[in-house]
């Protein structure tokens, strides 16, 4: 099975090939990055499909999607997904988050997910849309009040 059926046209929106520069068109444009991501989603086992968004500090877009696995553990949240991306591409600051799921309302990202984010983007805002258009926004610091950083690993 690939993926979950969307009847929404596919839209092509490959990693970091979209740059944004107009700060207030930023958000739209990242928004539509993680619903396009959604529907590539591939969530055959939980049926539950994520997109994920990613605004660079240099106007890129990077998105993601879950990809689940047979070896339920092997798969990926969207939001990783995104992170792993846009690292690969060389974009390591980030300024907004954008999630987007099918549920009744706005999800945050798991909490493996908020502790990558922080690791490159401790002040991030997170957006996240749900089916009917509710969101929710919250800052990194809120979501992962405490997260482990590189500075706890110092030791004598
Ligand atoms: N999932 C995400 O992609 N992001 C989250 O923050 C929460 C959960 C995915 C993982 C799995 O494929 C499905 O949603 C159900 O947990």
């Amino acid at each position: 099975m690939a993926g979950v059926g969307f009847s929404r046209r596919r839209r092509v929106v490959s990693r970091g090939d979209l740059t944004v520069t107009a700060p207030e068109s930023g958000e739209r444009a990242v928004r539509q990055a993680a619903a396009d991501a959604m529907a590539n989603a591939y969530a055959p086992y939980s049926g539950f499909a994520v997109g994920a968004a990613l605004l660079a500090e240099d106007g890129r877009v990077f998105s993601g999607c879950n990809v689940e696995n047979a070896s339920y553990p092997a798969g990926i949240c969207a939001e990783r997904a995104a992170l792993a991306g846009a690292v690969a591409q060389g974009a390591r600051e980030f300024s907004l988050l954008v999630v987007c799921t099918l549920a009744d309302h706005p999800t945050p990202p798991c909490g493996v997910c908020r502790q990558a984010i922080a690791e490159f983007a401790p002040a991030v805002e997170v957006v996240s849309v749900a089916r009917g258009g509710e969101e929710s926004r919250w800052s990194m610091a809120a979501l992962l009040p405490e997260p482990f950083t590189p500075a706890c690993l110092k030791h004598a």
